[in-house]
């Protein structure tokens, strides 16, 4: 062992003392479920669907033993937990070699300095459209208040499209360049229309989790005769502001307040999640009923935004901010750190495409993603050539040009980054970044082609901070990040037709000093855990 890693190795045992640890034993299998009319093979993990809460503290260190039961390699993500410097726990395609059937294979990272909601799930093969997704809460350590009253309990709402078809003909279908399609619904925890049921003590303060699981439909998110206060978004506790509903993309997650009634009256409520953008409405319906409820609610479901309007949806977009004066994992306020003060190191202009070939196929600057065989960080590491590997321009270029790759982008820890997701295309986009979240300082549509003069409308003050954000068709979202996490970071479309054909890019975030691309940037890293499952051409060090 050297010095160096030595050194971080006893950093890392300190740190750990801090939070406590939780072990989890999980197996992972297919289930014949019915979530819609149609029995198909869901994913599900020790039985459930959507698989076990995962509920930590901040700092709090997680093992989780992943014993892959299906017939299928399997990797699982951590959607918006930021790994600090740990990119070996990532659990996609480039950072490490997948669990194969019948093994297993034990994440183990803490979830240092980080509060929120997230949700977790399968990211190889198109193992999401089965299932095996679940929440993730990462609670207030008691010395640090919440910036709202205690709720009497935490509801997890994962919402999503839904395919009746298996995901391997689903898979079958992106590779023969054929698309998803429509989905067949909208489920709400893992259940079709009026079958999640949610008990409600008149009153009681409920704190709901909200992300959206699915592949691709946003979703607009209400409930029947009650209003919802916004204060978290991935981790960032948001000025609180009432929605009548609210649009929640594709891998994003927010908490609301709700309040139940002061009724004995016996009604009972819709919570509806319905499909936004799209061409056909599809209605996920939750039922929330009072001690004396009666079976179903009763009226038409509550109306949410007209399905095409995007102008509600950038609106409430743009209202979405940060509260300066709320601590967060630390004590001091989240706003102390003034981003819109640092000066941008780097500007990167990302444009997602389309090319078709002998198949379709999505772009990031001309470059749809191709697996090299081993994943990167494994490469990186051993020192193997990644033949593949191909490094992503900074700015858009001419369409018609395109080419393969592994695409990476190399950057220097601590440099601060300004990246610009323009969208040419008539479909909504959602991009996500590993091991980060980034502040939401603009966005717009109507013109694609974002300039330099469009900085005059950022919010540099308080803008959001997440790990998912959205970009209107036919427009550009600008967020800007400080790169303070060393690794191999996944950035992706979290729409997973166009993130399996193609569209995502690795962040390597590496130490100055390490001008190498090829050099491993380990130094400052949490050493590749020693039992590393190995796979393709790497034998071992
Ligand atoms: C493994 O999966 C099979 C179905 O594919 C199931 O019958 C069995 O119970 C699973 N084993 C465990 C330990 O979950
Ligand atoms: C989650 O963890 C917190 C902190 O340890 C604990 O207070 C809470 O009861 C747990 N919730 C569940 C559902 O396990
Ligand atoms: C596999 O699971 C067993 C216990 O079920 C555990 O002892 C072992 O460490 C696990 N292997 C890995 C690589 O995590
Ligand atoms: C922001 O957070 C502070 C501190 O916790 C809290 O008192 C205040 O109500 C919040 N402000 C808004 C507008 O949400
Ligand atoms: C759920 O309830 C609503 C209102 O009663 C009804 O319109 C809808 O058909 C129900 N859906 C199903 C699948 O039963
Ligand atoms: C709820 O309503 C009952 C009956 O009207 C009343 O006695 C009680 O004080 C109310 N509770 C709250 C918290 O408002």
């Amino acid at each position: 062992m050297n010095p160096f890693s030595l050194f971080f190795y006893l950093s890392i045992l300190v740190a750990f003392v801090d939070g406590k640890s939780i072990s989890h034993d999980w197996t992972v299998s297919f289930s014949q479920r019915a979530p819609l009319a149609l029995n198909k093979q869901v994913i599900v993990i020790n039985d459930q669907f959507p698989g076990p809460l995962l509920n930590a503290t901040t700092n709090d260190v997680l093992n989780i033993n992943i014993h892959n039961n299906l017939t299928e390699p399997f990797l699982m993500t951590w959607n918006g937990l930021q790994m600090r410097r740990n990119s070996w726990q990532d659990g996609v395609q480039e950072t490490n070699c997948p669990i194969l059937p019948g093994q297993n294979w034990t994440y183990s990272f803490q979830v240092k300095d980080q509060i929120g909601s997230f949700f977790y799930f399968p990211s190889l093969l198109v193992q999401k459209a089965a299932g095996g997704y679940g929440p993730i809460r990462v609670n207030n350590r008691e010395v640090i208040p919440i910036p709202f009253l205690k709720p009497d309990g935490d509801i997890d709402v994962l919402i999503g499209d839904w395919y009746d078809a298996d995901h391997r003909d689903l898979r079958a279908a992106l590779d023969d360049g054929a698309g998803l399609g429509k989905p067949n619904g909208i489920l709400i925890n893992g259940l079709g229309p009026n079958q999640t049921i949610f008990e409600f003590e008149p009153g009681a303060t409920y704190r709901l989790r909200i992300s959206n699981v699915g592949l691709k439909t946003s979703l607009n998110f209400r409930i029947q005769d009650h209003l919802m206060l916004l204060v978290e978004t991935e981790g960032s506790y948001t000025v609180q502001q009432s929605y009548t509903s609210l649009d929640i993309h594709v891998g994003q997650s927010y908490s609301v307040l709700v309040t139940a009634k002061n009724q004995s009256g016996g009604r009972s409520y819709y919570m509806v999640a319905s499909s936004r953008l799209t061409d056909a409405e599809l209605f996920g319906v939750g039922v929330i009923r009072y001690p004396d409820s009666v079976d179903l609610p009763s009226g038409p479901l509550p109306l949410g935004p007209e399905l095409h309007d995007y102008f509600f949806s950038i609106e409430q977009a743009r209202s979405i901010r940060w509260n300066l004066t709320a601590g967060a994992a630390r004590p001091n306020p989240q706003g102390s750190y003034h981003y819109g003060t640092i000066d941008v190191s780097r500007t990167i202009v990302l444009q997602n495409g389309e090319i078709d070939i002998n198949r379709h196929l999505y772009t990031v600057n001309g470059v749809s993603f191709v697996h090299s065989g081993i994943p990167l960080k494994m490469a990186d590491y051993f020192r193997l050539d990644a033949s593949n590997t191909g490094i992503v321009p900074d700015r858009p270029i001419d369409s018609g040009i395109w080419t393969l790759g592994t695409s990476v982008i190399n950057a220097n820890y601590r440099e601060f980054y300004h990246l610009v997701f323009e969208n040419p295309s008539p479909s909504l986009q959602t991009w996500h970044l590993d091991g980060y979240n980034f502040f939401v300082v603009g966005m717009d549509f109507g013109t694609s082609s974002w300039e330099e003069d469009m900085k005059a409308t950022y919010n540099l003050n308080d803008a959001v901070s997440r790990s998912t954000v959205e970009v209107y068709p036919f427009g550009w979202t600008a967020v800007m990040v400080m790169l303070d996490n060393q690794g191999l970071w996944n950035l992706r479309s979290q729409d997973v037709e166009k993130w399996y054909l193609g569209q995502e890019l690795y962040l390597r975030v590496r130490s100055i000093g390490e001008e190498d691309p090829s050099t491993i940037p380990v130094r400052d890293e949490v050493p590749i855990p020693e039992n590393a499952i190995l796979c393709g051409r790497i034998t071992g060090g």
